[in-house]
């Protein structure tokens, strides 16, 4: 490194886990490559936070050449407001706050002589762009789901193609000139038949503003989604793919550095993992905010008894604020499956992927979740819930080819058995399918890990987006 003072860039996160996890593997890549990277999300984020990993606020650790402070900033809502489980309501009082107090800390950066260089900001917080345009600051987005996502909210939202409607529900939507994805697989918050219609709203905002950031950061990887890639930068937007953002070696050092709002079960888990075969356990877990129906979990639950597998379960409590029921397993399942299962309340995802004795994934299809399993080598099971996980189930198991279907979108309201389970458990185990699965899952691990060394496509677009950064403040 030069004497030059490092850039500035502003990070601010949608209070959320699957919005959190990636702009964080994202300011620690910043970081490592010499920025001063302040990472700001709320308070009431912040507070579960600071319990469960070892981070504190205001204060500043160097990582690589650059350097990480957290910022929380208080919402201004008592912890049990009703407005908080509502997303509009909560959005809209988030916006309000917010500006405000981005406002603020810019100004006092500039006035300290520390101005800031770059806003990014990830979904669900449009308003972000606003304020850095205000300030005359280039702002950027953090997408943080797949470039083929982006291209089915672009084409809605420009109206480029045709999309299910009240009178057509069950079209297919073109996403590029030579891919369409059928009425069940577009992230389905864009179906009139949604019940989430608010979700499509605010993602769309972004889209209104898209034309105020002056890039586009993706989690995702050239090898992996080039052909929508460059359908977005045909239209002169400039996208960057920079992932698989949490396996950047640059930010190994920096592991413990985690934003986490449950504690991991004190339960040994990749110890116990440790003690079982190559490939043998299947990992279940659903991501931060799905919750199945009490019958579908009896449904998993009996089959995982009637097969037989080794299984590590993730089954979180639900958040206190949106008030449902805890899950109920079935009598006398834990100590049925006692020593070939597990079940856990949180777990070290990215290390129980990581774990040889996985052998099978089945998941909500999150993007974090998706990009983790693809890029560590391990076949899935799909079992989407909602919006975008419905695409990443098409793409995992049709144009990756890394495992089959098991679950249906909420929309389609569909029991999946105890025997289906079983039967999709024992196939993703063992067997021709597995086999092929795993092989394409091993071509896909090996492109990321090239894609994030030294010199790959996404090193290379990291470090052309600081230099962007650096080019803007010397205009
Ligand atoms: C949300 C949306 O639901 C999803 O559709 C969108 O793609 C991203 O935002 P979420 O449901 O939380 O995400 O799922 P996912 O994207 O998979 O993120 C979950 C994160 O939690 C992953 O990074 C995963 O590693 C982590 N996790 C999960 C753990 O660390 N431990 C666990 O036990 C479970």
């Amino acid at each position: 490194m030069g004497s030059e003072a490092p850039i500035q860039i502003l990070l601010v996160s949608y209070p959320a886990q699957g919005h959190i996890n990636p702009l964080l593997r994202l300011a620690k890549c910043l970081a490592a490559k010499g920025s001063s990277v302040i990472f700001i999300t709320t308070e009431f984020a912040g507070k579960n936070m600071r319990t469960v990993n070892n981070i504190t606020d205001k204060s500043t650790t160097s990582i690589g050449d650059g350097s990480l402070t957290f910022h929380f900033f208080d919402d201004g809502l008592p912890e049990d407001d009703p407005i908080r489980p509502s997303l509009s309501g909560y959005s809209e009082q988030l916006e309000l706050v917010g500006r405000k107090f981005l406002s603020e800390l810019i100004q006092n950066h500039a006035e300290s002589n520390k101005p800031i260089s770059c806003i990014i900001n990830n979904p669900f917080l449009p308003w972000v762009c606003d304020v850095a345009t205000e300030h005359d600051i280039p702002s950027a987005l953090l997408w943080i789901q797949s470039a083929a996502v982006f291209v089915a909210y672009y084409n809605y939202f420009h109206k480029l193609v045709r999309f299910p409607t009240d009178s057509e529900p069950y079209i297919d939507v073109q996403l590029n000139s030579s891919f369409a994805l059928k009425y069940n697989e577009i992230p389905d918050f864009l179906h009139p038949y949604s019940k989430y219609p608010f979700l499509a709203t605010l993602i769309l905002e972004q889209f209104k503003n898209l034309s105020k950031v002056f890039c586009v950061l993706v989690d995702t990887y050239e090898e992996l989604e080039h052909d929508f890639i460059e359908y977005v930068s045909e239209k002169s937007i400039l996208m960057r793919p920079i992932g698989p953002l949490f396996n950047n070696p640059k930010i190994k050092d920096a592991s413990d550095i985690r934003g986490d709002f449950v504690k991991r079960d004190d339960c040994n888990i990749v110890e116990w993992l440790n003690t079982k075969p190559k490939g043998s356990v299947v990992y279940i877990s659903f991501g931060t905010i799905v919750y199945l129906p009490q019958e579908q979990v009896d449904e998993i639950a009996y089959g995982l008894l009637d097969s037989r597998v080794s299984f590590l379960w993730v089954l979180k409590p639900p958040p206190k604020e949106v008030g449902r029921k805890p899950h109920v397993l079935p009598v006398g399942f834990l100590e049925e499956t006692s020593g070939r299962g597990k079940v856990v309340k949180w777990g070290p995802q990215e290390e129980v992927l990581s774990n040889s004795s996985v052998g099978c994934f089945l998941t909500h299809c999150g993007w974090n979740s998706s990009m983790e399993t693809l890029t560590l080598g391990v076949p899935v099971l799909t079992f989407p819930a909602w919006g975008d996980q419905v695409t990443n189930a098409k793409f995992l198991v049709d144009v990756f080819g890394v495992g089959s279907r098991l679950g249906y979108s909420q929309i389609e309201d569909k029991l999946v058995t105890r025997d289906e389970v079983k039967k999709c458990l024992l196939e993703a185990m063992a067997g021709e399918k597995a086999e092929e699965f795993k092989k394409n899952a091993i071509k896909w691990k090996k492109a990321a890990e090239v894609a994030v060394a030294t010199g790959g496509s996404s090193d290379r677009n990291l470090d052309e987006f600081m230099e962007d950064i650096k080019k803007h403040g010397s205009v």
